[in-house]
């Protein structure tokens, strides 16, 4: 598959929603749930607060915000995919007293209004979308002045590195044997190709502070696997 192209990444995620999260459990042994909560921990989330989650498949982090923003706050939940909308609303529902809506929508076009967030979020969003430029530019215009913005995602190590070396054989090992049983072996091994046109994280600061941002930081997770830009407007 063409990394990038939205109809294909959306008929990808469509196909996949059923299998996504205890596929996304297997692969990471878990892990994906400590690094959503560590992107938490440095973005602080505060009771009261209006928070937003693009790209938010299942509902995951969107599920968590909801939690760390109750009493009096609200979360909302952003994904192009109507099937992974689907199984977020039925997750939230077992949880009535949290503040969440879902919206079936593009993330580079929410038509949500600007400066109307104290937070924003995205995981595994960035590398999937047709221009990580315009991801920023979308979240930068809906972030209100001095708030900030976490997007978690596979880092794009530096090419011939242990790092990049390792992610390759655990991908082309781990995970797309595994996901082939489950017979989505082709769309995992779209992960791999994706990584190689995702922005180095220096580049992704560097992206972030052209759009507007005050800061940008990337910063590593799990050995350099995994990779978190944390930015503040
Ligand atoms: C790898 S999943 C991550 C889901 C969730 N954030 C998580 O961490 O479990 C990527 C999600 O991004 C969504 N997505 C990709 N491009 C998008 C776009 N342009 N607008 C909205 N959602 C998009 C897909 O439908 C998919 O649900």
């Amino acid at each position: 598959m063409k990394p990038k192209d939205p109809i294909l990444v959306k008929d990808l995620f469509d196909s996949v929603s059923t299998r996504y999260d205890f596929l996304n459990d297997l692969l990471s042994l878990g892990m994906h749930r400590l690094w959503k909560k560590q992107l938490l921990k440095w973005l602080q989330p505060s009771k009261g607060e209006k928070w937003l989650d693009l790209c938010c498949g299942t509902g995951d982090l969107s599920l968590h915000l909801a939690r760390l923003v109750y009493p009096g706050g609200s979360t909302i939940g952003v994904d192009f995919s109507g099937s992974q909308i689907f199984l977020a609303k039925k997750r939230a529902h077992v949880e009535p007293s949290l503040s969440i809506s879902w919206l079936v929508r593009d993330a580079l076009n929410t038509s949500l209004p600007s400066e109307s967030f104290d937070g924003v979020v995205m995981a595994y969003g960035l590398r999937n979308l047709a221009n990580a430029e315009d991801g920023l530019k979308e979240i930068y215009r809906l972030l209100k002045s001095g708030s900030k913005a976490g997007i978690l995602d596979f880092n794009h190590a530096k090419e011939g590195s242990k790092t990049s070396i390792f992610q390759r054989i655990y991908l082309r090992n781990v995970v797309v044997p595994i996901a082939s049983i489950m017979g989505l072996g082709d769309e995992y091994a779209y992960i791999e190709e994706s990584i190689k046109c995702f922005p180095y994280g220096s580049l992704q600061e560097t992206i972030a502070t052209k759009v507007g941002f005050n800061q940008a930081k990337y910063k590593l997770l799990a050995g350099g696997q995994m990779g978190a830009l944390i930015l503040t407007k």
